[in-house]
């Protein structure tokens, strides 16, 4: 399966996501669009061989000409699987519409709990004991769509939100390649709000 990845930052997520799916058969990423010209993504894209371009929001005239133009970007590449991994922007219907139930986020919390921003700040400061990392489907809400995986972290004494985050990223690095050789797979069905796996995550 081709997978195409967005990221705005620095990219972690995404270069776990090609080593891990290089470790297998199942797909791999064909392409990194990034929003931001910056982002280290771009630069880990290089170094892994893996094609990379920017699309700066900024000009385009509106949120759907710019989610078309991606779309078109990503089926220009014959993606059929879309990750977004630390990708900062939502994503609108028009988007989805060209990815239905094909497009995937890794939110650092236990969704439904901690969505948004500053996940792991919010659960610092809710005083939860244990969060996490959630693989899910992207739908038209924030971190509301169909959640495909999850792993639990616990927040130990003295954890600060780097701290925290540090440990639910090494979560996340080897969670996103599980789920999305599942769904290469043809393992996973979304129905509904639920997810079925017809098999073993990893
Ligand atoms: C990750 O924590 C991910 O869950 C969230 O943004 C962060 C991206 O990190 N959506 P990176 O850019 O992959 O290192």
């Amino acid at each position: 399966m081709r997978v195409g990845v967005l990221a705005s930052g620095d990219g972690s997520n995404f270069q776990a996501l090609v080593e891990g799916l290089r470790l297998g058969t199942e797909a791999e990423v064909v392409g990194l669009i990034s929003n931001v010209p910056t982002a280290r993504a771009l630069e880990r894209a290089r170094g892994l061989g893996v094609p990379a371009v920017v699309m700066q929001h900024t000009q385009w005239p509106s949120r759907v000409a710019y989610d078309e133009a991606m779309a078109s970007e990503l089926t220009l590449r014959q993606v059929e699987l879309v990750c977004l991994a630390g990708y900062m922007r939502l994503v609108t219907p028009a988007f989805l519409k060209a990815f239905p139930m094909r497009v995937l986020n890794i939110h650092p919390a236990l969704l439904p709990a901690f969505p948004g921003l500053h996940a792991v700040r919010q659960a610092l400061a809710a005083g939860v004991r244990v969060t996490g990392c959630t693989v899910h489907f992207v739908d038209a809400g924030t971190d509301t769509g169909p959640i495909l995986a999850q792993a639990a972290v616990p927040v130990l004494p003295g954890d600060d939100e780097a701290s925290l985050a540090a440990r639910i990223r090494v979560e996340e690095h080897r969670l996103l390649p599980l789920a999305v050789r599942a769904v290469a797979r043809g393992e996973v069905q979304v129905e509904g709000r639920r997810v079925v796996l017809k098999g073993p995550l990893g």
